[in-house]
């Protein structure tokens, strides 16, 4: 998809750009306790403010409702993203009226301010015209900078492309890019990683990637539910026998479109769900016990699996393989996350990864700095894996 960037924007001297950018970062006691996407922010907004534009950011905080509490406020934000910046931040209490147009008139050029959280107008999330214009007069260009919040039809994220000149950000541009190279117009053959508790929670991804890649290895808790469809008994593991009928399907899809899906073949299971347990021992899927949980992949299917990814020129991962908050069920997930690591450091693969508990699953691994690109969007990078259009992206084109 083509798309217009920062390059095409032209002279904002003097002028103000409207940026959206993925503010709902985690919190507790009034401290960001994980500012990644606040650093995601740096590029968009140092360049358009080098450039002379005064850059207001538009964001929403947690899902207020169209109703405006200090709780949500984008107030408490600002600190902490001046830091990142390494430069000062306006803070202004509305992101549209006449108090935003007077206070957006009085900064100077290269300024840069937040505007008050999106969401604290009912508009936002019906995505109201009204809104819309009211928010587009503050600004004479508009800037989608926020992947992680375009799988939302918003006035922030969708509207306002429809209504002024729309430039994607340098981080969306990135994640653009990446996702592109991964799944768009990869370089075969492609593995798919996808892990997680739930085969519920992540239907529409299988369903779509038996389509796209030749390698799906199904990992994590619903690895049970594809196991007890081909017969397994998964003793007491976590399972949705409901959808074993489902998983039958994906299993088929799969096999006429030529993907093969990996399940594990040997498994770490344990009476317990506790660290170091002293059932814990590893079998063969068929040996599992009645009162026995599986809570990893055994270490003869990562090695085989290893052996895959060395085959495959394109990865996306998306989930643990065990449960890997809790050791020693962390070691699949560890030790295929640092063959895709090395791999993609020799220059043989690309690797891409995002959604919910992956990057912390990475992270735990020491293996996130050596992927190609680890997206930090939850919602939205299940949305893309599902093959959908995602309307903050589509209103750039
Ligand atoms: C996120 O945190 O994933 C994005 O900011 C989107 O937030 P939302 O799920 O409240 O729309």
């Amino acid at each position: 998809m083509s798309f217009k960037t920062l390059d095409d924007i032209g002279d904002v001297s003097g002028k103000a750009v409207l940026v959206r950018e993925d503010l709902n970062v985690p919190m507790a006691d009034g401290k960001v306790t994980d500012d990644t996407r606040l650093r995601a922010t740096v590029a968009t907004l140092t360049e358009l403010a080098d450039k002379g534009a005064k850059v207001l950011v538009l964001a929403h905080f947690g899902r207020p409702k169209g109703e405006r509490s200090e709780a949500n406020s984008l107030a408490q934000i600002v600190p902490s993203l001046s830091d990142v910046l390494g430069r000062p931040v306006a803070f202004i209490d509305d992101c549209a009226g006449e108090a935003a147009e007077a206070a957006v008139a009085a900064l100077p050029a290269g300024a840069i301010a937040v505007l008050e959280n999106t969401r604290f107008h009912k508009g936002e999330e019906k995505n109201d015209p009204a809104l819309v214009a009211a928010i587009a007069k503050l600004g004479a260009a508009y800037v989608n900078d926020a992947f992680s919040a375009a799988h939302r039809a918003h006035a922030s994220t969708e509207g306002l492309a429809r209504v002024l000149p729309a430039y994607a950000g340098r981080a969306m541009e990135a994640e653009l890019t990446a996702l592109e190279k991964a799944l768009g117009q990869p370089e075969r053959p492609v593995a798919a990683v996808v892990g997680g508790a739930k085969v519920s929670t992540k239907l529409d991804v299988l369903k779509h990637l038996v389509s796209k890649v030749d390698h799906l290895i199904i990992g994590g808790g619903m690895a049970n539910t594809f196991l007890a469809a081909r017969g397994v008994d998964v003793g007491k593991s976590l399972c949705e026998h409901d959808l074993t009928g489902t998983a039958e399907e994906i299993l088929d899809n799969a096999d006429k479109a030529g993907c093969t899906v990996h399940l594990p073949y040997d498994v770490v299971v344990s009476k317990e769900f506790a660290a170091n347990p002293a059932s814990l021992r590893t079998c063969n899927v068929h040996e599992v016990a009645a009162d026995e949980m599986i809570l990893d992949v055994g270490p003869q299917a990562v090695e085989a699996l290893g052996d895959v990814l060395k085959t495959c020129k394109t990865l996306v991962w998306n989930g643990p393989m065990g449960a890997f908050e809790i050791e020693p069920f962390d070691a699949a997930t560890v030790a295929l996350a640092r063959t895709a690591a090395a791999l993609t450091k020799e220059g043989s693969l690309i690797s891409v990864a995002g959604g919910g508990d992956t990057v912390a699953a990475l992270n735990h691994a020491g293996a996130a700095g050596d992927f190609s690109y680890i997206s930090t969007a939850g919602g939205a990078f299940l949305e893309w894996m599902e093959g959908k259009e995602l309307p903050g992206v589509a209103a750039l084109g």
